[in-house]
């Protein structure tokens, strides 16, 4: 099963999670980033998930890397990163710096493989020659996402440098998995642009992944590709690969949506029919 977007600082969103359930207790569930933004709050969410679940797969979104000032954790971030994937683990959670587990159950085996690469805004539009030019596009459009103020790359000079390093170490992880097993591949930005052509402001899609992942749900023999962050909940097939967006997203995009495919986790395996 997959969710994403759980943002349990609206407390209508806590309710969710607190209310959340496995179908099945062998269950596994995918969390594709925006649990939160404090680090007490992502916990107490993955705590509470992991104690119903088999195993909790997580993956983190922008969002837990943010550095709020409400939260008495300061930790900026590379290291804050680090200390989310030290709390994980002390909950047995499976994080991207973990050998990636097999999923046995129906639909398996599988690799499920939670991914950790951000973006680098290559994802601009066709009138923005470089970053800078799509940057200041955003600023004129008054479309600028919060992590620029936010989200900080320490010790990255930048996010994109960030972004860059993470691809580099995941192809090196995703090609050492076993050739004969094919994957779901998790990451809270999509691995390829096409679904942020449907968002309503386009300048936005520079904070929504990179062109260096253009590839990898084929490469890497992906039976699905999990994700979030658009909060625009759909399936999608590229090169016959099936795209879940699992999002949650906030109240006042989940209630009284009858386009919004409700308060629960999705099916990811196996293939809802
Ligand atoms: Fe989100
Ligand atoms: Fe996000």
């Amino acid at each position: 099963m997959g969710i994403s977007d759980l943002h349990v600082v609206h407390e209508d969103n806590r309710r969710i999670v607190e209310e959340l359930r496995p179908d099945d207790p062998a269950d596994w569930l995918i969390v594709a980033g925006d649990v939160g933004e404090r680090l007490a709050d992502i916990e107490w969410s993955l705590k509470t998930l992991s104690e119903r679940y088999a195993q909790v797969v997580w993956a983190p979104g922008n969002h837990e890397l943010w550095t709020v000032p409400k939260d008495p954790v300061q930790l900026r971030g590379e290291a804050r990163y680090r200390r989310l994937v030290e709390v994980c683990r002390g909950l047995g959670v499976h994080t991207p710096e973990d050998p990636y587990p097999v999923w046995s159950g129906p639909g398996g085996p599988v690799v499920v493989a939670p991914l950790f690469v951000l973006y680098d805004y290559t994802f601009r539009t066709s009138t923005a020659a470089t970053k800078e030019q799509s940057l200041a596009q955003a600023y004129d459009a008054g479309v600028v996402c919060t992590d620029e103020m936010l989200l900080h790359p320490d010790p990255y000079p930048t996010r994109d440098a960030w972004c860059r390093a993470r691809v580099a170490e995941t192809e090196r992880r995703l090609a050492a998995v076993d050739p004969e097993l094919p994957t779901v591949l998790v990451n809270h930005f999509p691995l390829v642009r096409h679904p942020t052509d449907v968002l309503r402001y386009p300048e936005f899609a520079q904070w929504c992944g990179t062109e260096l992942t253009a590839d990898w749900h084929t490469r890497f023999r992906a039976a699905a590709v999990v994700y979030g962050h658009l909060h625009i909940p759909r399936t999608t097939y590229y090169n016959g690969v099936r795209f879940v967006e699992v999002s949650i997203g906030y109240p006042r995009e989940w209630r009284n949506n009858p386009r919004h495919p409700g308060k629960v986790a999705r099916q990811i395996l196996p293939a809802p029919s």
